[in-house]
């Protein structure tokens, strides 16, 4: 292995022709992106697509994002009309997304940018001042639609810049340093592309596993190729196990088919999203707490979904109603579509509608079959 002391310190001269070069060849074809050629043409990114992109892609890949964008801006074609759409469309719109805060924030900056007659700032600066536009999204519209300087680091460009420069410090700690390494090779001139160009080389082959720096456009100037070090960077600090909480969620079904739904606080969790009546999450196991008295019947087997901070194993109680019930809590909404339902709620739907349906006028008791009466019921 070669020595670091060796090895020059990559440079923007050296760095973005190579790279810009290899764009031209290589961009990915994405909805909301104008490639090189069209961009040497002349054809300016439309903010707004830039925008709605940005706010998607962030903790969700290329690939469900592309179909999703499609279908977004087919109902919401511009900032306008996104603004003057009711907010539980644009909720079950966003819906099996995930990080929800980003649809509400979404509509609050549709709404701020078309009162302010549509048009969206063109800094960073001005634009990090909007609702839900942090930091890395003010650079990345700044630079992506208005060929501003900025230094965009997501996720597939700290891995690139890590790599290039050999820093072998770990995440998120060399966070910063990683971001003053991407300012240093940004250029002056299509700094849009050159963003677009770092993601898109993280994405294809300075990928987190197997780089392959035979094929990079780069690897001359890489300090990890050089080292022989690439796969093993960037390191990470260990991240802290993350613990399983427990809740049981609660499905009632009417006659006529209306579920009992509520709408889930706005801060916190699924914020603002439709959700089943349930327990709390926590790490102890839930006392039952059903949202009104019925003959509930808990359904073989269990959800698992994985938030940011935890695990979550939901167990599922299922009861039909008749049309005199009065939810404490919730209210029932007939024609309900579960596809509006954020991944945790649709699972626990998933789980529960063979039992309601088998059971549903089957002339019998009423219960669904292969489940079991919850610990503690609360029959009428
Ligand atoms: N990931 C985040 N933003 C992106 C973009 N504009 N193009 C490709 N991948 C991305």
């Amino acid at each position: 292995m070669r020595d670091i002391a060796n090895t020059a310190e990559p440079e923007a001269r050296v760095v973005a022709p190579a790279l810009l070069a290899w764009y031209d060849r290589h961009a990915r074809d994405l909805p909301w992106r104008v490639g090189p050629a069209a961009r040497a043409a002349g054809q300016r990114p439309d903010p707004f697509r830039v925008w709605l992109s940005e706010v998607m892609l962030q903790q969700t890949t290329v690939a469900t994002v592309r179909e999703r964008f499609r279908r977004f801006l087919a109902r919401w074609p511009d900032v306008h009309a996104l603004a003057a759409a009711p907010e539980a469309e644009v909720m079950a719109e966003w819906a099996g997304l995930g990080y929800y805060a980003r649809a509400r924030n979404l509509i609050a900056c549709a709404r701020a940018v078309a009162a302010a007659g549509g048009r969206f700032p063109d800094s960073a600066k001005a634009l990090r001042a909007l609702p839900g536009i942090g930091a890395y999204t003010a650079a990345a519209i700044a630079a992506i639609a208005f060929d501003r300087a900025e230094a965009v680091v997501d996720g597939n460009v700290e891995r690139v810049v890590a790599r290039l420069f050999a820093e072998t410090a770990p995440l998120p700690g060399v966070k910063k340093r990683l971001a003053e390494c991407m300012g240093s090779l940004t250029p002056a001139r299509r700094p849009g592309d050159f963003a677009q160009a770092m993601m898109d080389l993280g994405a294809t082959i300075c990928t987190p596993r197997n780089p392959r720096c035979d094929a990079c456009p780069l690897a001359a100037a890489c300090r990890a190729n050089a080292l022989g070090i690439a796969a093993s960077l960037p390191a990470r600090a260990p991240r802290k196990a993350r613990p399983t909480r427990y809740g049981i969620a609660y499905i009632a079904r009417r006659g006529d088919g209306a579920l009992l739904l509520e709408t889930r606080p706005a801060r916190g969790l699924l914020g603002g999203m439709p959700g089943w009546p349930g327990t709390g999450w926590a790490e102890a196991t839930p006392e039952p707490a059903p949202p009104l008295p019925a003959h509930w019947r808990e359904v073989p087997g269990e959800v698992r979904h994985t938030f940011t901070h935890f695990h979550l194993r939901l167990r599922v109680a299922v009861a039909h109603v008749d049309a005199a019930a009065q939810p404490q809590r919730g209210s029932f909404r007939p024609g309900f579509d579960p596809a509006a339902l954020p991944t945790l709620m649709r699972k626990a739907w998933e789980l529960a509608e063979p039992a309601l349906r088998a059971s549903s006028g089957s002339g019998g008791d009423g219960c669904p079959p292969q489940t079991r009466p919850m610990a503690r019921n609360t029959d009428p």
